[in-house]
């Protein structure tokens, strides 16, 4: 569905109502997504981005209500994800000398997924295309987060087309973020700065850095997902120089899978041990096999502290926290600390385990943890609750 920005921008992307998963099934996005392109008229016609495949004949379709395809005289790509490049091999085929702007790395992407010899214009940055009246200039933002991102600054209007940065999973009737629920907004765009923006948070300081430097006289941000940044966008930027900067609240979240639980016992006695000895700590508690991995990422990312829990089974620990581990160990986290707890029949291997685990994911340890054998007796669930008080103490 296109519809206008204003008298020289059409949005021409697809806002997608039902998507719950994305990446696969890696990625949860419960209030669904879009796939934004925009057309920009000037005394040359640009078409900024496409959309995921499957939304392919929908955007051809849409495109052609509003411009002659063969009107439009440039391509640009900034990023080859086939969520935003998905319909280009139609759109190429219908235009096909039609040249498309992309980084070197962007060539390489694009051309690995659809193996097609397009037009391509490889772009740097501060390179510029001339549209007419206006100019887009090219700002190339490597592992922003794949090697071939970059963004695009048009004047005149003064917008930023940052391509993933500054996205959210959100799908929206209104599309811009005065109109939309403020909290739901920042929520999302936190939920998604945790799951794919975190592990490059020291690309995201050194480009906004430069893109300061660039002293463009910024007035909207159109990322390629969700709600477009209308109103005040310096806000999103100074958010995400908070989060790319070790960003921790005041909050302990404790993890943990249970098969009979006692661990979950282990888990309680130990939240109790906490808010005795810091009654100010934010404390969560997540079953992991009952919780989406996704928004457990955002709760461990916004955390000062995490604390994993698991039974032993078969030497190793149950598959949801193997699974929460291994995600977090890809996103490079600094500054947090740790502990491992769980229940056990005649091998505490699990607390081994999650201790490497926690490590392997850049917290650090602030003990040994604590373990109990079969179902916690009031001793042993004292002594969770103790170690709930050192490590309120440790992580204060
Ligand atoms: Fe939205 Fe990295 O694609």
């Amino acid at each position: 569905m296109a519809f206008k920005i204003n008298d020289s921008i059409a949005y021409t992307g697809k806002i997608d109502w039902e998507l719950r998963k994305f990446h696969g099934s890696q990625l949860s996005t419960h209030r669904g997504s879009s796939y934004n392109s925009f057309l920009i008229r000037d005394e040359k016609t640009v078409l900024i981005d496409s959309v995921w495949t499957p939304h392919t004949a929908e955007f051809i379709r849409e495109l052609k209500k509003i411009i002659d395809l063969n009107e439009i005289d440039y391509i640009v790509s900034t990023h080859a994800e086939p969520d935003h490049s998905g319909a280009l091999p139609h759109l190429m085929a219908a235009i096909p000398d039609t040249p498309v702007y992309c980084t070197k790395n962007g060539v390489k992407s694009l051309q690995g997924y659809y193996h097609k010899d397009w037009n391509f214009q490889p772009v740097k940055t501060g390179e510029t295309l001339n549209l007419g009246s206006k100019e887009l200039i090219f700002v190339e933002a490597p592992m922003l987060h794949w090697p071939d991102t970059m963004m695009a600054f048009l004047t005149g209007d003064n917008i930023l087309f940052s391509s993933d940065v500054f996205g959210q999973h959100i799908a929206s009737e209104y599309m811009y973020n005065d109109l939309e629920n403020e909290f739901e907004v920042y929520s999302e765009a936190m939920n998604y700065y945790a799951n794919i923006v975190a592990p490059f948070s020291k690309k995201a300081l050194s480009k906004i850095d430069e893109f300061d430097k660039m002293n463009l006289p910024l007035e909207m941000i159109f990322p390629a997902h969700g709600i477009l940044w209308r109103n005040n966008p310096r806000e999103i930027v100074d958010k995400y120089l908070e989060w790319a900067n070790g960003y921790k609240e005041n909050q302990v979240t404790i993890v943990y899978e249970t098969m009979y639980n006692s661990t979950r016992k282990l888990a309680e006695a130990i939240a109790a041990g906490i808010k005795d000895s810091d009654s100010d700590v934010k404390i969560k508690l997540f079953n992991a096999a009952k919780t989406d991995t996704s928004d457990l990422v955002t709760e461990v990312f916004r955390s000062k502290a995490m604390l994993a829990g698991s039974p032993n089974l078969n030497g190793g620990i149950l598959n949801n926290m193997a699974a929460l581990l291994e995600e977090l160990a890809g996103m490079s986290l600094t500054g947090k600390k740790a502990g491992a707890f769980g229940s056990y029949g005649w091998s505490p291997a699990n607390i081994k385990h999650l201790n490497s685990g926690l490590e392997n994911a850049g917290f650090e340890l602030t003990g040994k943890g604590v373990k109990t054998t079969w179902a916690p007796d009031e001793k042993a669930l004292g002594l969770a609750y103790d170690f709930g008080k050192e490590f309120a103490e440790a992580v204060k």
